[in-house]
């Protein structure tokens, strides 16, 4: 409230009690309107919230806004229903004490919509558990069930409530709400059968007949228009745009279900429904004067289908009455005018136990039925017309005023006892406040023996004939000369020109009413009282209509209730509320008070210049006399705001200036470090210069770490990127051979790189590394081919399948064929140089002549290989002489010498089979002979006979060797 202190030329005081001039009516509607022009419909006085009709959806009642109202002080935020909601409910809470939040206004204030969204605002914030869901959404949902049957279409509202409704919300211990009871009053029943012109009946008929299925409309003898039945049709207003009764008919059904309707249950409710349609719709024949008679036998079938009753038995009750005459039943004839009464009469009554039946059942589903709710806290809700005055008044409007009145009462009482409460708990005199007090009209109305109601209630109970002229005669000769009320027949003549002779004249503290007796003795048994409340909350209507609400706060009594609250104090605060936001106001306050804080706040309104007449001191708040004491602060308030922030710049000002200075300075002395620094470094670079060629020494070692440092850098930066590359940075002299030996390391690792990059195979797991690992194990320093082999690449095979002829590939069949190399054969005998292909299979070796498979070895049957250890490509596979399918060994040359014996040793298995001969080989040649091979060096390669008969051959020397 205080934040908008502030602003309160624009939007007007949050507070009534902050008008300056609070006696003003002008003032009152001036605030009202400054707010509403400002969409601020809500504005209080002290504990009562003033709520103008905005006729438009604010958008402020959503979850955020709940939020914003939920566990806040009253006063720090903007007036709000959620803010009166909240406020119960703590007040329930924390007091544990039961709550009531009184709705009133005229019709189409926006009572109803108030308090749903209390509700509302309760099923959202308090806490919730499974159980609790359902009990909220059954409270929820029993609204939309209630305004089907009890809200219809008036003048002044497209939902007007027409029935009074208190609602309890009952909370468990933890603050969930737990349960519900609904107290019906005043359904206006009268509207079953009659609506003026431009209203309708009550919402649920045109549901039915709108939204209903076709098989429910045939099974409850209806037609889907509502123009066919006579009680819908008096007001001449079957559709209203604002209205769509179809969907509402979807929304109640759910409704029913959701507050505990069985499928049966809404059926009977229907039938009932649809029953009193039909009774609406019986016409009578006959003469005015004559007997009555029902011309509509339809409806008596449907009827008597609906209601269950016998057809006759009904028929026979519309057009007749019963008389008890000395103790004898009699039954006498209706005339037309009694019977269309009579008929009446029993929708009415039919209806109107209808709707209290659903009430009930409603109340079954929201009972708490669980024993340890027992001891539940109760929020009311009571939604009541207000004091309204019509041309003509009837009973029931004396029952409203009535309750209005006695609100009025209630309500004067309980401000002032409350403040009395807090005058008394500060330790402040109370002083008697000067109010109109309505006790003396209730009074009038209420009291034992004298009032009216006892009065009516005598006359009711009296034997003889009583009637509505007897009661007001009774009237004139108990209560004639009391102030407040007068008569036709008491009242001075100028009075007497405005009022019938069947009516009575109240003077309400709202104003005059004039109250016709007519039925007063019938319906006396309907009224109400209402006993304890505790928030208050008043609605008006309004597209601020001045003239509708200046009668508004006349009729509701706000400037009485303004009047008594602001008798005393106009605002009060507590101490560290106060003091926390006029501190600055004051030098011995600010920024802080130590000592007490009543003593902070005496201090400071002393130093403010408040006189003693405007202001009192309690024991925890401070309380002041008029609004302009405290807006004189609150205007201070602001222009103290405007001089602190000019010199809290002036402050921030200063300590930058200081700040930037030190900073400054760190700054220089960083730089002048660096220079130091750079200096040195420069000094001992030329001295290091200097001593370059002289031996490591404190002089030169930091200039010679530097071009060591700066030649490896600038090599980093400089490698030559291909093998082809041949530059080098020129090393300083203490380098030169560090620099050469990186070269060689980096040239090295660029060709093993290179190779690696063109032959995958060049990898050490690679087969081919494996090979040559084997050919270095059998070979090396024991044949002289072979360095000379090393460079040349191993392949996996000399011969394709394409260089050996198919038929030998047929006939080795599935044998898979590992190696094929050309050889020369040398024939045992004669030694003739004969062109072979050997091939190496997973089991033999096999020797082909062109398309014939010559010989085959089975590695089983190697017996080793022999070959020596000069350049020359001869071998020699040893067999078995004793294998007489070999014709013996086999003398055989191949060019690739060391591949080829390294394949056969792989394949058969016969690594350490390989022998390296020096000088000459021994072979056998079949049959017991052997033969010799020598081998001599000489320049060129030449295998022949030799005159001794050996087989000689001479390998040509090689370079290496
Ligand atoms: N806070 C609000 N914001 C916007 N529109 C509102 C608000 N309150 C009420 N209205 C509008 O005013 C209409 C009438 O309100 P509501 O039915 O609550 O009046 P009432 O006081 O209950 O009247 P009655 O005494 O006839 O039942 C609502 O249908 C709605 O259109
Ligand atoms: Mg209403």
């Amino acid at each position: 409230m205080e934040s908008a202190l502030t602003a309160r030329d624009r939007v007007g005081v949050q507070d009534f009690v902050l008008l300056e001039n609070h006696t003003s009516e002008a003032a009152f509607m001036e605030n009202l309107r400054k707010r509403f022009k400002e969409n601020l419909i809500y504005t209080y006085i002290g504990s009562v919230l003033v709520s103008v009709n905005p006729y438009k959806d604010l958008e402020i009642y959503t979850k955020n806004h709940m939020e914003r109202y939920r566990g806040v002080n009253f006063y720090e935020v903007s007036p709000h229903i959620y803010a009166v909601s909240d406020n119960s409910y703590r007040s329930m809470r924390t007091e544990r004490k039961d709550q009531c939040i009184l709705i009133s206004g005229e019709s189409g204030a926006g009572k109803t919509e108030a308090s749903k969204k209390i509700l509302q605002y309760y099923a959202v914030t308090c806490p919730a558990s499974d159980q609790v869901e359902t009990v909220k959404d059954r409270l929820l949902q029993s609204n939309p069930v209630l305004e089907a049957f009890g809200n219809a279409k008036t003048l002044r509202n497209d939902n007007s409530s027409r029935f009074g409704k208190y609602m309890d919300i009952q909370f468990d211990f933890k603050g969930a709400p737990v349960g519900g009871h609904i107290l019906n009053y005043l359904l206006e029943k009268s509207r079953v059968v009659h609506q003026n012109h431009g209203e309708r009946n009550f919402h649920i008929f045109y549901q039915l007949i709108e939204g209903a299925e076709e098989d429910l409309l045939r099974r409850l003898g209806l037609e889907r228009n509502p123009q066919q039945y006579q009680y819908l049709v008096k007001g001449n207003c079957p559709k209203v745009s604002s209205i769509n009764d179809r969907s509402d008919w979807k929304v109640v059904r759910k409704a029913l279900s959701v507050v505990g309707f069985n499928e049966d249950e809404v059926e009977e409710l229907l039938n009932i429904i649809a029953s009193v349609l039909h009774l609406g719709n019986i016409q009578y024949g006959g003469e005015d004067s004559g007997n009555a008679y029902i011309t509509t036998d339809t409806q008596i079938k449907y009827l008597a289908r609906l209601l269950g009753v016998d057809g006759l038995v009904l028929k026979e009750a519309l057009t007749h009455k019963k008389i008890i005459a000395k103790g004898e039943e009699l039954k006498s004839p209706l005339n037309l005018e009694q019977a269309a009464s009579a008929r009446d009469a029993l929708s009415k009554a039919v209806y109107g136990r209808t709707f209290t039946w659903l009430v009930n059942k409603i109340n079954v589903s929201l009972a708490y039925r669980d024993e340890t709710y027992k001891n539940a806290s109760v929020i009311g809700l009571l939604d009541i017309y207000g004091f309204e005055v019509f041309q003509h008044n009837s009973f029931e409007q004396f029952c409203i005023n009535y309750c209005n009145e006695k609100l009025q009462q209630l309500f004067i009482e309980l401000t002032l006892k409350s403040e009395q409460d807090e005058y008394e708990a500060e330790g402040i005199t109370w002083e008697p406040v000067q109010y109109f007090n309505n006790k003396i009209i209730c009074d009038l109305v209420e009291e034992k023996f004298k009032g009216i109601i006892s009065i009516l209630d005598e006359e009711c109970l009296r034997p003889g004939d009583a009637s509505d002229i007897t009661f007001l005669e009774k009237l004139e000769n108990t209560v004639g000369g009391h102030a407040h009320l007068t008569t036709h027949k008491l009242a001075d003549g100028k009075t007497r020109k405005v009022m019938g002779r069947e009516e009575f004249r109240l003077l309400h503290y709202a104003g005059e009413v004039n109250y016709n007796v007519n039925g007063v003795c019938v319906r006396s048994n309907q009224l109400c009282f209402i006993s304890s409340f505790a928030v208050v909350s008043l609605s008006l209507s309004g597209r601020f209509d001045e003239v509708l609400i200046r009668h508004q706060v006349k009729y509701l009594g706000l400037m009485e209730n303004l009047r008594v609250r602001r008798a005393g104090f106009a605002y009060r605060r507590h101490y560290e509320t106060f003091l926390q936001r006029y501190k600055s106001l004051c030098p011995e306050t600010w920024p802080s008070w130590q000592g007490k804080l009543a003593d902070g706040v005496s201090t400071l309104v002393k130093h403010l210049g408040y006189k003693p007449e405007e202001y009192k001191l309690g024991r925890s708040k401070i309380f002041i006399r008029f609004p302009k004491t405290l807006f004189a602060t609150e205007d201070a308030l602001e222009t103290r705001k405007h001089s602190l922030g000019e010199r809290e710049r002036e402050r921030v000002t200063s300590r930058a200036v200081v700040v930037q200075a030190w900073w400054r300075g760190i700054l220089a002395c960083r730089r002048a470090q660096r220079r130091r620094e750079a200096a040195n470094t420069i000094r001992r670079f030329i001295k290091g210069f200097i001593y370059r060629h002289n031996e490591r020494c404190p002089e030169n070692e930091y200039f010679l770490d530097y071009v060591r440092y700066s030649f490896l850098m600038k090599l980093r930066r400089n490698l030559p990127k291909t093998v082809l590359d041949k530059s080098w940075p020129t090393p300083p002299t203490a380098l030169i051979e560090a620099s050469e030996q990186l070269r060689k390391l980096y040239m090295q690792n660029m060709v093993w790189s290179y190779c690696k990059r063109i032959n995958p195979e060049s990898s050490p797991t690679s087969p081919i590394q494996l090979f040559s690992k084997l050919c270095f194990e059998i070979f090396k320093n024991k044949k002289d081919n072979y360095p000379q082999s090393v460079p040349k690449l191993f392949v996996g095979t000399r011969l394709n399948g394409e260089e050996i002829n198919p038929k030998v590939l047929q006939s080795l069949g599935s044998e898979k064929m590992k190696y094929a190399v050309p050889v020369t054969k040398y024939d045992r005998k004669g030694y003739k140089a004969r062109p072979r292909q050997l091939l190496l299979t997973s089991n033999s070796a096999v020797i082909v002549e062109e398309a014939k498979l010559k010989q085959r070895i089975d590695y089983a049957a190697l017996k080793g290989i022999s070959v020596s250890s000069l350049s020359d490509g001869v071998f020699v596979l040893h067999v078995p002489t004793e294998d007489k399918k070999q014709k013996g060994d086999v003398v055989l040359q191949s060019d690739h010498i060391i591949e080829t014996l390294t394949k056969v040793a792989i394949c058969a298995d016969k690594v350490n089979s390989i022998n390296i001969n020096q000088g000459s080989i021994t072979f056998t040649m079949g049959q017991g002979k052997e033969g010799i091979i020598d081998f001599t060096s000489g320049s060129e390669l030449l295998v022949a006979k030799a005159k001794n008969g050996h087989l000689s051959v001479t390998a040509p020397r090689l370079n290496s060797r």
